[in-house]
């Protein structure tokens, strides 16, 4: 196959569905072998027969991310089919907890961390030395991490922020390491994206997604192509300059706030006006 990863071999976490499952996409229609490495084999197979049906290669290993020798097995299970390592996404991740830390219970916390940093260290630990060897080889090894709007700005989830704060810096440090070495890390940061982390929320509330849209700059949310785009575009030979950075795919939220645009007239003509009267800014 031709394109962006043409001869690459890569590793999705999560790659069963949503963003993941997106991003194997992507990854396979530009060449790339991808191993989809998931907790659901159902969904990940579906993938698969995706990437086969217009001739791409993809196999599937398990892997519960919270298992450090599942990250080794996922590793020796991508060597075992494509022959070398270029590029992992360690995708796998979420959140839970929106309690005020006075009443965030241990358990909530851990489960963040486990299921959100924990991961990202273990999958790094288990496919650097293959990724180094690809590196020696050719150009082009690369990492991205998901990390989240959370990460950078504070929403009222204390554990996930945190969590996803720590993927961040974890992934500059790599980047630091190893870009002599010739491995790139990068992160994407995603706004709300409609995956099967959100749909039982949505279905029990259709009004959340308006919700979300409404303070989002761009009034909508963010779709897993959205964030495959980018992910793809950290993997590939576009981004060999690009080295422990992260891309906000958010249509804009982080960037700040256009609330005093929303009373209506011209950008903040209700807000600045009664200011420059008054002189009180
Ligand atoms: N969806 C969003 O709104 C959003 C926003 C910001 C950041 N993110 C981040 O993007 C990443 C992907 O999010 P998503 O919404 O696509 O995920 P998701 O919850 O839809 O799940 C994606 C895949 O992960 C697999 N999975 C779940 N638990 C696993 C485990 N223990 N081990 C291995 N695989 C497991 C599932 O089978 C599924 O195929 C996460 O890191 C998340 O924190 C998502």
């Amino acid at each position: 196959m031709s394109g962006r990863m043409k001869n690459r071999v890569a590793i999705v976490t999560g790659g069963g569905s949503g963003i993941g499952g997106e991003t194997a996409l992507r990854l396979a229609e530009e060449g790339a072998a991808v191993l989809i490495a998931d907790l659901d084999p159902e969904k990940s197979g579906n993938i698969i027969e995706k990437i086969k049906g217009f001739g791409g290669r993809a196999e599937y290993s398990k892997l519960d991310v919270r298992i450090p020798s599942d990250a080794d097995t996922m590793v020796a299970k991508a060597i075992e089919s494509f022959g070398s390592l270029d590029t992992l996404v360690n995708n796998v991740g979420g959140g839970k907890g929106d309690d005020l830390i006075n009443e965030l219970d241990e358990e909530t916390w851990d489960f963040n961390f486990n299921f959100s940093l924990k991961p990202t260290y273990y999958c790094c630990r288990a496919a650097m030395p293959k990724l180094l060897e690809s590196a020696e080889a050719r150009p082009g090894a690369a990492i991205v991490n998901l990390s989240s709007v959370n990460g950078m700005t504070a929403m009222g989830l204390p554990a996930y922020a945190a969590a996803k704060a720590g993927v961040e810096m974890f992934t500059k440090n790599i980047a630091i390491q190893y870009g002599k070495k010739g491995v790139r890390s990068n992160l994407v940061a995603p706004y709300t994206t409609r995956t099967d982390f959100w749909k039982p929320i949505f279905d029990a509330d259709p009004a959340t997604v308006s919700r979300l849209a409404d303070i989002n700059p761009m009034r909508r949310i963010g779709n897993p192509i959205d964030i495959a785009n980018a992910i793809l575009f950290l993997a590939s030979d576009e981004a060999s300059f690009v080295n422990g950075a992260l891309i906000p795919v958010d249509g804009g939220f982080t960037a700040g706030t256009d609330i005093f645009s929303r009373s209506g007239g011209r950008p903040g003509e209700q807000f600045w006006s009664s200011h420059a009267e008054t002189g009180n800014f």
